[in-house]
C-alpha cells in the first residue's frame, strides 16, 4: 500500500495532503528511516511507521458509533434523504464501510458502521441474537402486563412469531427501554402496536454490552477501539 494511503486509512485525523505535507516536513519515518516520498509502497502488516515520533498501530477495520439523527437512511445508495454515509465526517470514509443493521428513517440513536465484513456478517446472522437496546416514548402509559407478553415472545401482525424481549419500565408513565435479540422489520413499533399502543420517539441507546455514547450529540460519531469492538457481541 502506499504510505500516504496507509497513513490516512489508520489516522482518521489525517488527509493525504496532510500526510504529503508531513512526509515533506521530515515528520513521518518508516522503519526507523526518513520517509522521502510520500507514494513510498510499504508492507501495511509489517511496516513500523511513526508520524511525529508517533508509532501508527496497524487496524486493518475501522468500526465507528454514529448517533444517527432523525431524517437519515440507513443505506449506502444515494437517494433522496442524506444517508448515515453522507453524514459521517470525510476522514473517517473509506472503501466498503456499511452499517451493519438498520434503524429506521425516524429513530435516532447508535448505529454501527464498518468496513469489517465478516463482524457485519456475524451480527446480522439471524442466528446471531445480539442484544439491541431501545429508548421508547409510548403515545399513551406503558402497563405493567407488557413485561409478561413481551417474555412469552409475542406474535405481531402477520402472525409473526417474535423470540422473548425484555421490558423494562422507566419511572416516567410513557417511557420504557426494549430489549431485543432480532431485528425484524419495524420491529419495535410493531410490537407495540399489538399491544394497543403506539411508539411517538425510539432511539437505540445499546448493541450488544456497548451502550451509545452519552455525550455524543446527533449526527456525532466516534471510533469504536478494539476493546469495545468485543463488547458489540457479548450478551
Ligand atoms: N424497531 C423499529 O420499529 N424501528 C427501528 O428503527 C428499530 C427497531
Amino acid at each position: 500500500m502506499r504510505l500516504d494511503k496507509f497513513i490516512s486509512s489508520q489516522r482518521t485525523d489525517l488527509s493525504r495532503n496532510d500526510v504529503k505535507a508531513l512526509v515533506k516536513k521530515g515528520l513521518v519515518t518508516v522503519n526507523g528511516q526518513k520517509a522521502k516520498k510520500a507514494d513510498m509502497q510499504l508492507d501495511e502488516s509489517s511496516a513500523l511507521v511513526a508520524v511525529g515520533g508517533e508509532e501508527i498501530v496497524y487496524r486493518k477495520n475501522l468500526y465507528l458509533m454514529l448517533n444517527k439523527p432523525q431524517g437519515v437512511v440507513c443505506s449506502t445508495k444515494e437517494g433522496e434523504c442524506p444517508t448515515v454515509i453522507d453524514i459521517i465526517p470525510e476522514e473517517y470514509r473509506r472503501e466498503g464501510l456499511f452499517p451493519a443493521g438498520r434503524l429506521d428513517k425516524d429513530t435516532e440513536g447508535f448505529v454501527l458502521l464498518t468496513d469489517d465484513g465478516q463482524l457485519a456478517h456475524r451480527m446480522l446472522s439471524p442466528k446471531s441474537h445480539v442484544p439491541k437496546t431501545y429508548f421508547v416514548r409510548l403515545e399513551r402509559p406503558w402497563e405493567l402486563s407488557y413485561k409478561e407478553k413481551f417474555e412469552n415472545g409475542m406474535t405481531i401482525d402477520g402472525g409473526e412469531k417474535c423470540l422473548p424481549a425484555q421490558f423494562i419500565p422507566k419511572q416516567e408513565p410513557n417511557e420504557c427501554e426494549l430489549i431485543l435479540h432480532e431485528g425484524k422489520f419495524h420491529q419495535v413499533k410493531r410490537m407495540f402496536e399489538a399491544l394497543g399502543n403506539k411508539v411517538v420517539y425510539l432511539k437505540r441507546i445499546k448493541i450488544g454490552a456497548l451502550a451509545l455514547d452519552e455525550k455524543l450529540p446527533l449526527g456525532g460519531v466516534l471510533e469504536i477501539m478494539h476493546k469495545d469492538v468485543e463488547r458489540l457481541q457479548s450478551q
